[in-house]
């Protein structure tokens, strides 16, 4: 019997969780030939799974290529893959890198196994970019494979992802999205369901649903008479169709867009136990000025109205969100709107970005832009106001009972297993037993920044 060595793999991904779950499949679907390997230099394989959200993700991709040129004088049969946003948006100044073998854009990241045999067979590089049309059936029963590898600590087999949209046809006016992952297309509630039950049944006791915009999931398929949904909307009935998944312990979802988050989405915190006590709802400004010019259909009050119906449903629930600072326009009158928001809805934690003109949107042609400095000096004031915010609500978990899904033992200490909360703070826990994948009740007895403490009750 011959035994087929596999040749090895290295992925690196940038960006959001689409492009994490991209990764892991295209990881899973090149699992026949490539097992993944940590370092670049031992490679036969590399795929760069890039960001284009701003612009410094982008100059990331160059700099890192020049430094996987070496690998290359090295293995000539070395194959390099850029895939993700960038690939789609800078197709052809990447092209032009003569250390890039393979394009994919992420609507064609499928097609990965053939195109890498592809290109292995030839002396030619390859481009596939844009976005096939997606014929999405009730039939559909189309299964990833469940065999995915494990990517990093967190994101093993018992946390997965499940896209169950791509695309985004909301067009704020900052964001590069709808260009570099095309229309919202969403898949059909079948092909989820089969989807999260294959992996539920290989060991996940989570599951996240993943699209730009899943509030909006389904009202594609509606519109086009290919669903029938209930009153609470597609979306809805996605998530009890879901959490009904027997084993199930946790469903998650994201990104949650609050223009059309809708009071019954809100009563469901209530209602599903699995969907824990946590939701990240990007508001991106607090101010109603700046919210118009980023045509996020959303205006401060409103955003709060779905703060307050979060709340009524689930007095315990804790929000992150996204915010943009020195968006073209933006006043320091309208940056101190955005810091009262924060101060009023106290977000257990945000990401918060410098705004970044991209090609195509139209917030990089306003005359308006804001000063470097200015941003600079404008994100430090946001950060140290988050950051003191963080950890003001860690510290008012000391002392409480809270139910725990551990995910992953710690590499660095020993003993201690890592798991989310039901609010979604990290939680490091010592035990004397393998306890991941088990969800347990846990006393805070320690609050840092980062994460909480605690001892198994
Ligand atoms: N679908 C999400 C956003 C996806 S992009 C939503 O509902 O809003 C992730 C985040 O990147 C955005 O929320 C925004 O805060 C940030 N972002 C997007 N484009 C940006 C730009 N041009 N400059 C700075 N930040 C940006
Ligand atoms: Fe981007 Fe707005 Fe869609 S932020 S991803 S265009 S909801």
């Amino acid at each position: 019997m011959t035994i087929l060595k596999k040749e090895k793999l290295h992925i690196e991904t940038w960006g959001c969780q689409m492009n994490v779950a991209d990764s892991e499949q295209a990881a899973s679907l090149l699992s026949d030939k490539y097992e993944l390997c940590e370092e670049a230099s031992e490679a036969d394989l590399i795929i760069l799974n890039t960001c284009h959200i701003r612009e410094k993700a982008y100059h990331k991709v160059t700099s890192r290529l020049g430094v996987l040129a070496n690998f290359k004088k090295k293995n000539p049969d070395l194959v390099i893959a850029v895939a993700g946003c960038s690939a789609q948006a800078e197709g052809k100044k990447l092209l032009k890198n003569k250390n890039v073998d393979l394009l994919v854009g992420p609507g064609r990241i499928k097609e990965i196994s053939t195109l890498v045999e592809t290109v292995k067979g030839s002396n030619q590089k390859i481009s596939a970019l844009g976005f096939p049309k997606q014929e999405v059936t009730e039939e559909e029963n189309e299964l990833d494979k469940i065999s995915y590898p494990t990517l990093s600590e967190e994101r093993n087999e018992i946390s997965r992802f499940v896209t169950i949209q791509q695309g985004c046809d909301n067009y704020c006016t900052f964001c590069i999205v709808p260009f570099t992952r095309g229309r919202e297309i969403s898949m059909s509630p079948l092909a989820v369901y089969n989807q999260a039950k294959a992996f539920v049944e290989a060991g996940a006791k989570e599951i996240t649903l993943l699209g730009q915009n899943v509030n909006s999931y389904g009202l594609d398929l509606v519109k086009a008479d290919k669903l029938k949904a209930s009153k609470e909307g597609p979306f809805a009935d996605l998530l009890r169709l879901v959490a009904s998944l027997p084993g199930l312990k946790s469903l998650r979802f994201t990104t949650s867009n609050p223009h059309d988050f809708t009071k019954p989405l809100a009563d469901l915190f209530q209602e599903h136990p699995l969907l824990g006590k946590y939701l990240h709802l990007p508001v991106q400004s607090g101010s109603n000025r700046v919210l118009e010019l980023m045509k996020r259909k959303v205006t401060r009050e409103e955003f709060l109205e779905r703060v307050t119906w979060l709340k009524e449903a689930c007095p315990e629930i804790t929000l992150s969100t996204d915010l943009i600072v020195g968006f073209p326009g933006e006043s320091e009158e309208d940056f101190e709107e955005t810091l009262s928001l924060v101060a009023q809805v106290r977000f257990s934690f945000a990401y918060a970005f410098k705004y970044s003109p991209r090609t195509h949107t139209p917030a990089a042609r306003y005359k308006t832009q804001v000063p470097e400095d200015v941003k600079t000096d404008r994100l430090r004031r946001l950060n140290e106001l988050l950051d003191q915010i963080t950890v003001e609500e860690n510290e008012k978990e000391l002392g409480k009972t809270r139910k725990v899904l551990f995910l992953y033992k710690s590499k660095k200490d020993g003993g201690v297993y890592c798991g989310r909360s039901e609010q979604f703070k990290l939680v490091k826990v010592p035990a004397g037993r393998d306890i991941t994948g088990e969800q347990l009740e846990v006393k805070i007895t320690k609050a840092t920044k980062t994460a909480l403490e605690g001892i198994l009750v």
